[in-house]
């Protein structure tokens, strides 16, 4: 049987984890976050494609395909998280579930980072747990969609 294709969408600013504010983000990369991600993918049978960009159109763009592509989502929307509504309303599109993910606790951050446009049509929300937070997130989905 083939194996089920989640994908994993990274927004703004996350291609300079590891440089970026290492305090709040954690000093690891994220290609080494994406490795670790593509490896837990294999172990749990599960073909993982991954995507970052800093562009909101192409987020967008890449949420539609995944509407007839993969069956589950894993999102770190970064800032768009806060501003979004193009890509909440993409999200709508998806049938499988879709996580989301930040790696700092964004309710113990400045407020205007308590508004999720993301949380209210996730199906979960991980934050704080750092970038432990993508490997439970992959995790949970394998369980949701076996
Ligand atoms: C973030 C939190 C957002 O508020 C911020 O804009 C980011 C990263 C996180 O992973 O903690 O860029 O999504």
């Amino acid at each position: 049987m083939a194996s089920k294709k989640i994908l994993v969408i990274h927004g703004p600013n996350l291609n300079m984890l590891g440089k970026r504010e290492p305090d709040v983000y954690g000093t690891t990369s994220l290609d080494d976050i994406n490795k670790r991600l593509a490896g837990l993918g294999k172990k749990l049978g599960l073909i993982v494609d991954i995507f970052q960009s800093n562009h909101e159109g192409a987020i967008v763009d890449k949420i539609q395909e995944a509407s007839q592509k993969h069956e589950g989502l894993i999102i770190n929307c970064a800032a768009y998280t806060h501003t979004s509504i193009a890509i909440r309303d993409a999200l709508l599109l998806l049938k499988g579930p879709v996580i989301e993910v930040h790696l700092s606790n964004i309710y113990k951050r400045e407020p205007f980072r308590h508004k999720s446009m993301v949380a209210e049509v996730a199906t979960a929300t991980l934050c704080g747990f750092g970038h432990s937070g993508y490997y439970m997130a992959l995790e949970a989905i394998a369980r949701m969609i076996k």
